[in-house]
């Protein structure tokens, strides 16, 4: 992704979620040259904002805090919400409540954009000696691939409408 020069690439407000996960906190420096500002979430603590950085905290399940955090935002790279195998309640609360939280504030924001981390979970139950395409059906292997194969329908849903 961030192969991208940034001078072919330039948003007025960016948002990275998840922020303080393993993913966000090694984005959070290297998208700065990406935005003239970066909007940074997560659900808890933060590192303070920098020169050029914004702190916005938002848990994904919280519609109204999720229209505050889209607001005014150009795009967004999404890698908040539930990234390993667990029990259903807080995948039901970051994956499924928050990925329609998120694209659905987005709708009403005007936020065209959302870079979503989908995963190899959604076609973990093919065998791994088979070569899967775009065109076969998601084979999930537990409930953390089954929302992300939701995360894949809702984002496609969004654009299609
Ligand atoms: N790291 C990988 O190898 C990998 C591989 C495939 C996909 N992904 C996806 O990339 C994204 C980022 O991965 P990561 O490794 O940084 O994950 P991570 O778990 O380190 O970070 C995700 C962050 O989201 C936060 N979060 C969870 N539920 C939330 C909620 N309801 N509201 C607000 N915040 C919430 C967590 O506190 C966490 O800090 C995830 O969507 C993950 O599924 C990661």
């Amino acid at each position: 992704m961030l192969t991208t020069p940034a001078s072919t690439m330039r948003f007025p407000r960016l948002l990275l979620t998840g922020a303080g996960g393993n993913l966000g906190q090694v984005l959070r420096p290297r998208l700065k040259a990406y935005c003239d500002v970066l909007r940074v979430s997560h659900r808890r603590e933060l590192e303070p904002a920098t020169a050029g950085e914004e702190v916005q905290l938002a848990s994904l399940e919280d519609k109204d805090q999720m229209m505050a955090l889209l607001d005014g935002v150009s795009a967004v790279v999404h890698m908040g919400g539930v990234s390993t195998e667990q029990p259903w309640d807080p995948i039901l609360a970051g994956n499924i409540v928050g990925m329609v939280n998120l694209y659905e504030a987005a709708r009403l924001k005007g936020v065209k954009r959302i870079v979503f981390a989908s995963s190899n979970h959604v076609t973990g139950f093919y065998r791994q000696d088979e070569v899967v395409n775009t065109r076969m059906p998601p084979k999930p292997d537990g409930f953390y691939g089954l929302s992300k194969a939701f995360g894949e329908d809702l984002a496609q849903l969004y654009w299609d409408r």
